[in-house]
């Protein structure tokens, strides 16, 4: 029965924590999969995190079922830390959530509810994008498009964008990034999220937003501004939340799909649906992650060591972007390489050709997806010049 199978080649992003591991170079760099690292190269536990594992420990009294839609006390957490504590949207009940496995679990219910909910309409997604949407929405059966989002010169195409989400049909998804685009790191100013807001109203579209990385571009409010807006001046939104990066739990599977509806009544019937979805996909979420996640946002002193560590960690990497580009000033290639300053969130797009790519991983132990895409959070003081000399030998 299984003679007609083909091996397939692994996952291109995930596929470089197994090569890495095993290089034996000594001076190998890690710039692939998208985690925070310290400035040792690990990924540690946050302490807010590691106090709220001690409460739960010695408080849990059960691990009986949570619900398909997760712990309530989660969404309450999540709610408010998405779309502003005063939100409107809240304050009229038009916002569900639904704790998932991750945010990838949320764009997998999000992508089951569109093909059951909104059977024919298209998706649209940034070009280039995270590669798992494309799996993700062409697997649940929705015929999936691009619009541009990067010009040939390596910089963010807003007015490309904006013309091709104007000849959208009516009532397709646009999936759009909050902040911290991946894989480029181009995000939209606040005007330009305006503009977006006016063309999704003109074209009766459902924005999807990717909200993965709340809280590594600007701030945890700053990087909320355009799913506040859009929520607050559209009538129907799906936001796709995950608490992997900024609470720096990846293993413990820890998201929420928020539905935005038309108001209450709208609002659960959408969640009644989703509920189904989620039942159908695995029933219920995993509860650590999420329980980390309300006890943390549900206590004043914990939140607050919590906001510290994000910021502690935000600033890191924007100081590191900049000391890259001064790196690279003596090779002449600061100018080249500028963007990377002026991108947010873990990644960059750098610009290295895949030829280039290959070389600094075959040459140099440098890893990085091909398209050029680096996790700048694998930067460091010490590895900068290695990187920058490695660079400027594969720009000869
Ligand atoms: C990434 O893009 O590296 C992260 O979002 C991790 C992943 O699952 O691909």
């Amino acid at each position: 029965m299984f003679e007609h199978i083909e091996r397939v080649p692994g996952d291109a992003i995930l596929g470089l924590i197994e090569a890495f591991k095993k290089d034996t170079n000594p001076q190998k760099v890690d710039l692939g999969v998208g985690v925070y690292r310290d400035s040792q190269g690990n990924t540690p536990v946050m302490r807010a995190v590691k106090e709220a594992e001690a409460r739960l420990l010695k408080n849990e009294t059960t691990k009986t079922y949570i619900g398909s839609h997760g712990a309530p006390a989660y969404g309450e957490a999540v709610l408010p830390l998405v779309l502003g504590a005063s939100s409107p949207v809240l304050e009229a009940n038009r916002a569900s959530a639904t704790q998932s496995p991750g945010g990838t679990g949320a764009l997998r219910l999000a992508a089951d509810f569109v093909a059951s909910q909104m059977p024919g309409k298209g998706i649209w997604v940034s070009d280039p994008t995270w590669p798992n949407h494309h799996g993700i929405f062409t697997s649940a059966g929705i015929k999936l498009h691009k619009y541009p989002y990067v010009d040939a010169d390596n910089r963010l195409d807003f007015a490309g964008m904006l013309a091709a989400l104007k000849k959208i049909p009516e009532g397709d998804v646009v999936v759009l990034h909050a902040c911290c685009h991946n894989p480029t790191g181009f995000d939209l100013s606040n005007e330009q999220w305006q503009e977006v807001v006016e063309v999704l109203q003109d074209r009766k579209l459902l924005p999807l937003v990717d909200f993965a990385y709340q809280g590594f571009g600007e701030g945890l409010d700053e990087d909320a501004y355009g799913v506040r807006l859009l929520s607050e001046k559209l009538d129907e939104v799906i936001i796709t939340s995950s608490c992997s990066k900024n609470f720096g739990i990846y293993c413990e599977r820890t998201g929420c799909l928020i539905m935005v509806a038309r108001n209450a009544e709208q609002m659960e019937n959408v969640r009644s649906q989703v509920a189904i979805v989620a039942r159908e996909n695995y029933s219920n979420p995993p509860a650590h992650g999420g329980a980390i996640v309300s006890e943390i946002l549900h206590d004043a002193e914990l939140s607050a060591i919590w906001r510290e560590e994000l910021t502690e960690m935000r600033d890191r990497i924007n100081t590191l972007r900049r000391d890259f580009v001064e790196a690279l000033k003596p090779y002449g290639l600061d100018q080249k390489y500028a963007c990377v300053a002026e991108q947010r969130g873990m990644f960059s797009y750098t610009g290295l050709t895949p030829e280039q790519v290959d070389r600094l991983r075959a040459e140099f132990g440098i890893y990085m997806v091909r398209s050029g895409r680096a996790n700048v959070a694998g930067f460091s003081h010490e590895n900068l010049p290695y990187l920058a000399k490695a660079i400027a030998m594969v720009n000869e």
